[in-house]
């Protein structure tokens, strides 16, 4: 053997080791910890954000709701949106708490709780700029990698360039300075973030270009945590929590009709 195909087969090893010591916790670990891990990004504000050094959000407030109907303490990491469900599967946290949309392709490596809110996906510009799926046609349009609404952007028949962003804030940094001609994101998100930066005169939010169901994530065939999760979820959307939290953040209920 080549030391170079040693080496290689060494690092196999070590993979396999890690990802074997790193086994997703089951629902009988986590009771017996007392202390539920969940993670999200925290640049999708309103539904998870910073306050200064602080982690808040819907989905932390959702979160920590759940695990207090479970009897658990709540324990968060933040990581870039696009490494979550990586993490998920190797253990690293119990379950990811980040407005990921239910999809196919996301199905076949994680497993979905039943979903915590719906909503569009809208695409904004400056005044005059391009609003609509047919104003797309040549122009470029940023949205944040490893995100549902990218192959939905790549069908627009004529797109221009669809560019990838770590996260919201970028974009719409980029979409001020003129380096993209429109912003594809969650029109809550938009709204919020808008607002925020009082761009509310300059900027348009447009056309719908999909509808998600977006909800938490367990590791792939974690039963177990899947059915307390959900079980945890359902007491929290059925007894008034969440109308309360979704009112506080959003002005109304946003639970999927
Ligand atoms: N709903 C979209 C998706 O599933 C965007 C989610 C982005 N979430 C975030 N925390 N940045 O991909």
């Amino acid at each position: 053997m080549t030391r170079f195909k040693t080496a290689l087969s060494l690092l196999g090893a070590l993979t396999l080791l890690s990802s074997a010591q790193a086994a997703p916790r089951t629902w009988a670990q986590i009771k017996a910890s007392g202390t539920l891990r969940l993670a999200t990004e925290g640049a999708f504000p309103p539904f998870n954000g910073y306050q200064g050094k602080k982690l808040v959000g819907f989905e932390v407030d959702l979160g920590n709701a759940i695990g207090k109907a479970l009897g658990l303490k709540v324990e968060w990491t933040s990581q870039p949106f696009d490494t979550l469900l990586i993490g998920l599967n190797q253990g690293r946290y119990d379950a990811v708490l980040a407005s990921h949309a239910i999809t196919a392709e996301r199905q076949k490596a994680v497993d979905f709780l039943a979903p915590h809110y719906c909503s569009t996906v809208n695409i904004v510009a400056k005044k005059g700029g391009p609003t609509t799926r047919a104003a797309l046609r040549g122009k470029t349009v940023g949205s944040q990698i490893g995100t549902s609404q990218l192959p939905i952007l790549r069908q627009i028949p004529g797109i221009g360039e669809v560019r990838t962003y770590p996260n919201d804030q970028a974009i719409l940094t980029a979409l001020m300075a003129g380096r993209v001609d429109a912003w594809s994101s969650n029109g809550p998100v938009v709204a919020y973030m808008l607002k925020q930066a009082k761009l509310q005169d300059k900027l348009v939010i447009g056309e719908t270009i999909s509808n998600e169901r977006n909800a938490g994530a367990v590791a792939k065939g974690n039963k177990t945590v899947l059915a307390a999760l959900n079980g945890g979820l359902n007491k929290v959307m059925q007894g008034g929590t969440y109308a309360k939290l979704s009112d506080q953040w959003f002005g109304r209920d946003i639970r999927c009709k």
